[in-house]
This record gives C-alpha cells, structure tokens and sequence, in this order.
C-alpha cells in the first residue's frame, strides 16, 4: 500500500510537471509519427495483470508515445486545420477531468452546464440569430453537423406525418466538408452535391431546385451552406440561401465548424451576413475558438426541434424530467447522452481573457493570411491560386509536381520544422495539387512563414 502511494506521488508529480512544461512551451517539438512495429519495439506490452506502474508508464509517454504524435498547436503547423488552446482553456480541461462531473443532465451538472451556457450565448450572439436560439457542445463539426441533420430531417418528415419514412436529400456544394457526406450516410439520406468549390450562391440553389422533379425536389429536407470551406475559407453566399430556403421552407444548415470563430473578428463578419437566418449553426470551438480537443458546437434557430429529434426515452431516465430538477439538458440536443461538459475549458478561457482577446487573436490569423499571400507574391517561385480568405492560404510552387509537394511536405516535417500540407484545387481546367496554409495560432511569425517558403525554393 506504501508503495502504492508513492507511485501516486511519483506519478502525479510527473504529470503536473509535464503538463507546466507543455503548457508553457511555445515552440514545442513538432513530433513525427513512427510505425506500430516500430513502437512496440520501444515500449512493448504496457497492459499486464499487475500494471507497470505509473512512474513507468509515464516514461514511455513522455519520451516515446508523445514524441510520435504531432503537436497540433506548433507555430508552423499550418497543416488541415490546425489548433492553438489557451493555456488556460488547456489547464481547465485538466480541471474538467478533475471534476468528475456528469454533462448531460442538468440534475447531476447544473453548475457546469450553467458556465458552459455563458460560453454558448456568446457564441449565439456572435451568430446574430434571434431570441431564443440556443445550443450545445458537442464532440466536433462532425458530431454537431450530424445533430443538425437529425433536427432537419425529424422536422420535414413532421411537416407531412402521412408520406412515412421517405429518403431524404441535402444540398451542399463540392466545398462541404467530408463530414457532411459522411453523416448523411449515417442517417442515410442522399447528398446533391453542387460542383462547385468556390461561393455558393442563394441563385445557384435557385437554378437547382427548380430544375430538379417534383418528387425529387420535396425529398430536400436541409440545404448546408459553408461559412469557411476547410480547403479555402470561402464563405458560401449565406445571405442568398437563406432567402432561398426560407421561400421553400427548407432548413438551412450552416456548416461553420472552422470558419466560424472569425464571426468575432470585424473585418470580416460581413461576409457571414445571412448566418443569422440558419435554422441551425455549427462552430468548433476546437479549431479557431482556441479550445483544446474536442469541442464542437451546434446551434439552433428553435431549439424544440432539436429536443423533439434527440430527447432519449427510458425509465431510468423518466426522473430527469422531474419538475424539481428541471433545467437544461445537453443530452437532449445532440446525439450524444453521457458527455464530457467539454464546453468548461471555453468558458474558464473566455471568462479570464475576455471576449476581446479573442477578437484580436483571430484577427491575427487573418492578418497572417495577408501576410503570407504578400510573401508568396513577392517570391519569384511561387503564386497565389486564389486570394486568401480568412485564414486560408491557397497557393502553387510554380512548376512543381505533386511528387514534389509531397517530398517537400515529408522533408519538413521529419527535419521538426513545420507541418504544411499540399492540397488538391478543382479548376476549371482540372485538379491541380497545390500548397495551403491556415493560420490558427497568434503565434506564429511573419519569419515562420517566410522561412516555410524559403524551403520550397
Ligand atoms: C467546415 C468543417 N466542417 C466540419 C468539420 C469536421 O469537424 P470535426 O473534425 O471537429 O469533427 C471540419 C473539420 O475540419 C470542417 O472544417
């Protein structure tokens, strides 16, 4: 038992110290993945019937495990989308875990769920949407998108009880996120997908719904626009869909799961105009909210849709709905019933900062776009492939194959010097592989990307 309880210290010891460090670490090693054969090599069998001891085990995450897993918040990591949570968004997720506490019901996380709900009125309010909108946290954009979905098909099939369970469509255009096609097979629904990557306009979705058969046409229960496409950070013409979707009555998604913590941001909150008319939003407070994983968010216009979609029955959970314990329940909007209140992290950050801090980091990355797009103009061997757009930088090594893009990719990521991805750009002339960045961390310098662009001479 003694023995037990110094490996608890030991350990615990090390874990706080590990964590300080991280935290505090702003140029963090960038990590490169190794084999699974390779791995079990250096750390072998950890799981055994007596256990191999904390102290032990932490060694092997500490120098091994960790070292093989990428640090999603480098300052050149400017690779998909990546991350950069506050320290104390980072620190209060150790004290979520630390808390114990049950997300979903208000009976057994009243206190919690009552600070996550300060963090999610923000978030409403930064959408525009009116009185009574409201949302929840959930695993991601995937999960939040899912939801959304759900809400959208339980609602038209509600509008005629009579046809029974028909097939239904959702609009996006080619710029949606995989996730969308992805969750339409969960909920088996049909995608029409409109070949376009760049904005989607209110008159394009026009054009299609008028074009398509009648039966066809009533079988569209949700339109998903993209206030920030993954691979460029257009934001789909949302003004105009919604216009669109509120003469068909048709619910109308808004997929702004990486675009949408630059609805903070003034210099561009413009181009969301039309956000406020969603019947559902998705933000990920994980990709630019600056909150550490995972932590999505999924808004509602009339959010009784959302519960008559995803309220579980059952009679151990009948007592949730007493009248004495009657409160919020983030169960009842999303997909998921047992939940991490992975909203905490957010609030304690913003409640500590201020929603001003947050404003100026985001309009820091987008600032970093600029920067980038001046840089790659100036270079004689590069060229921008469109203008950036939020904090996405489209851009080509003038001649380069994609063997090239990816050699280049590989070389700077196992030298520790950045994580930059190539990507794939739809032209009209065809697809083309091309180099990207986004810009999430503050962090990162003008040097930092000069010196990325220095490596593809
Ligand atoms: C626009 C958009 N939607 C949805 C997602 C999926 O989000 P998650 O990975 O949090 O599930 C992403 C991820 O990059 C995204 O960029």
């Amino acid at each position: 038992m003694h023995n037990v309880d110094l490996d608890l210290v030991e350990m615990s010891l090390d874990v706080i110290k590990f964590a300080i460090g991280r935290i505090s670490d702003t140029d963090p090693q960038l990590g490169f993945p190794k084999t699974a054969a390779e791995l079990s090599e250096l750390v072998g069998e950890t799981i055994t019937e007596k256990g191999i001891g904390g102290e032990r085990a932490f060694a092997l995450f500490r120098d091994v495990l960790v070292k093989a897993s990428v640090a999603i918040d480098h300052p050149r990591h400017l690779a998909f989308v990546p991350a950069s949570p506050t320290r104390a968004a980072v620190l209060f997720d150790l004290v979520t875990s630390a808390a114990s506490v049950h997300g979903a019901f208000w009976l057994e996380g009243a206190g919690c769920i009552f600070a996550e709900n300060q963090a999610m009125s923000w978030l409403v309010s930064l959408t525009g949407m009116p009185d009574g909108s409201f949302g929840v946290f959930t695993s991601g954009g995937t999960e939040a998108n899912l939801s959304a979905m759900v809400a959208a098909r339980e609602y038209w099939r509600s509008l005629s009880p009579g046809m029974g369970p028909r097939r239904g469509i959702v609009i996006a255009s080619d710029g949606a996120h995989s996730s969308v096609r992805a969750m339409a097979k969960v909920i088996d629904a049909d995608v029409l997908s409109l070949p376009t990557e760049d904005r989607l306009t209110g008159q394009h979705l026009r054009d299609t719904l008028d074009g398509m058969a009648p039966d066809e046409r009533e079988r569209v229960f949700a339109v998903i626009g993209t206030g920030g496409t993954t691979n460029s950070g257009i934001i789909d013409d949302l003004a105009g869909i919604a216009d669109v979707c509120s003469e068909r009555d048709i619910w109308f998604h808004v997929d702004a799961a990486y675009g949408g913590g630059a609805l903070a941001a003034p210099s561009v909150r413009h181009l969301f105009n039309g956000i406020e008319r969603a019947d559902s939003v998705t933000i990920d407070p994980h990709k630019w909210l600056f909150s550490p994983y995972d932590c999505g968010a999924v808004i509602y216009r009339r959010p009784e849709h959302a519960r008559n979609a995803h309220a579980q029955e059952g009679s151990y959970l009948d007592i949730f709905n007493d009248e004495a314990i009657r409160g919020f329940n983030p169960a009842d909007y999303q997909i998921q019933l047992t939940r991490r209140v992975r909203g905490l992290p957010l609030w304690f950050s913003l409640a500590m900062h201020g929603t001003h801090r947050y404003t100026q980091a985001i309009e820091r990355g987008i600032e970093l776009a600029s920067i980038a797009g001046r840089l790659i103009m100036a270079s004689e061997h590069t060229e921008l492939v469109r203008d950036p757009s939020l904090s996405c930088v489209v851009f080509r090594r003038i001649g380069w194959s994609a063997e090239q893009y990816r050699d280049w990719t590989l070389a700077n990521h196992k030298s520790g010097f950045a994580l930059v991805a190539p990507t794939k750009w739809r032209a009209p002339s065809g697809s083309e592989t091309v180099a990207r960045f986004c810009f999430i961390n503050p962090d990162t310098t003008e040097e930092d990307i000069a010196g990325i662009l220095e490596t593809m001479k």
